[in-house]
């Protein structure tokens, strides 16, 4: 017979069964990592608006999310803390009673090994101005002064028990500042998750209400253009000559070319962190009826997946681990 397609890719998308033999891409649960928000001094859980779902916790609820993402099969945990007090230099951060250093005691004395523990490592949280790192006397964000409070910061972390630290600052030189930091204290096992390409993005918005940031300014000195691609590759082969365990690309779905192009680059493991503005907008939508949640939310971590990331930082990862597990 002539005139009729030789080449029939439909075939294999004919049942449910016959398209999960053929699926390329699959999320696991084990590759999902919750960022969780503590804050110092509250009683209750308190709701973060723009993003529905999301809470600052308290210390006793942090450990009860924490316990709750280790059953659900979560990967990772990762973990910011909004200080009571704020001042110039961020010094809740170093504090070892400050609350993101209590909050990784308190999650490791939790879940143990069970998870893998990761702390934002930046000043943001802690800063009075909300940049993320120290000021010189002419505003600006002073890079190496700034590298000097990292390295503390690592330290304060490694000795809380953080397995992984997440550099989320985009200072010049932070991975080998805090490689060397850490392994002068003899925290040789303490990793690095760098945020290696991280843009100066509109979509970390409702963060910013989460950890009560009251940013001065931007951060358009430090973090990288979004019109930039070849640069990303440049913060790329400085975070692995400085001894970065995992790169990470943020945020995920306006940037899933640049995931692409590290994955192809590197031999280590590529996150992709679907940030605050990301989750916002898809909660908006579906609460508007507009769009089917459950249905874009697995697809845009199956994107990010087939992009190249094979870990993902999502808010979404309790309720998404779930589904798979039940879909096994
Ligand atoms: C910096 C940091 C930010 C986010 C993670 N780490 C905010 C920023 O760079 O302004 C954003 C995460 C999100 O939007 O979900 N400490």
């Amino acid at each position: 017979m002539t005139g009729f397609p030789a080449h029939r890719p439909r075939r294999l998308r004919q049942t449910p069964a016959m398209r999960r033999l053929v699926a390329e891409t699959r999320l696991h649960p084990a590759e999902l990592v919750l960022p969780l928000f503590v804050k110092e001094g509250i009683r209750e859980p308190q709701p973060v608006p723009s993003m529905p779902g999301v809470v600052q916790h308290t210390r006793d609820s942090l450990r009860k999310a924490a316990h709750e993402a280790v059953e659900a099969g979560v990967g990772g945990l990762m973990l910011f803390g909004i200080p009571e007090r704020k001042d110039a230099v961020g010094s809740g951060a170093t504090d070892p009673d400050g609350i993101l250093n209590v909050a990784i005691r308190d999650v490791v004395g939790e879940v143990g090994d069970a998870t893998v523990v990761m702390a934002d490592l930046c000043l943001d949280e802690f800063t009075d101005h909300g940049h993320c790192g120290v000021l010189d006397a002419a505003g600006r964000v002073d890079n190496d002064a700034t590298l000097e409070r990292y390295a503390e910061m690592a330290l304060a972390q490694a000795e809380a028990g953080a397995h992984l630290v997440g550099p989320s600052g985009m200072m010049d030189g932070q991975v080998g500042v805090i490689r060397s930091a850490l392994d002068e204290a003899g925290h040789h096992h303490v990793g690095i998750l760098a945020y290696t390409a991280k843009y100066a993005s509109g979509f970390y918005g409702p963060f910013r209400d989460a950890v009560e940031s009251s940013l001065r300014g931007d951060r358009l000195t430090y973090q990288q253009d979004p019109a930039n691609a070849a640069e990303a590759l440049r913060e790329l082969a400085l975070d692995i000559a400085e001894g970065a365990d995992i790169v990470m690309v943020k945020p995920a779905m306006a940037y899933l070319d640049i995931v692409r192009l590290v994955a192809d680059a590197v031999d280590v493991p590529v996150a992709a962190y679907q940030v605050s503005g990301e989750y916002a907008m898809v909660e908006a939508a579906a609460a508007n009826g507009w769009i089917d949640r459950d249905r874009v939310i697995r697809e845009t971590l199956t994107g990010i997946r087939r992009a190249g990331a094979s870990i993902i930082l999502t808010y979404w990862a309790v309720e998404v681990a779930r589904w798979l597990h039940r879909e096994r």
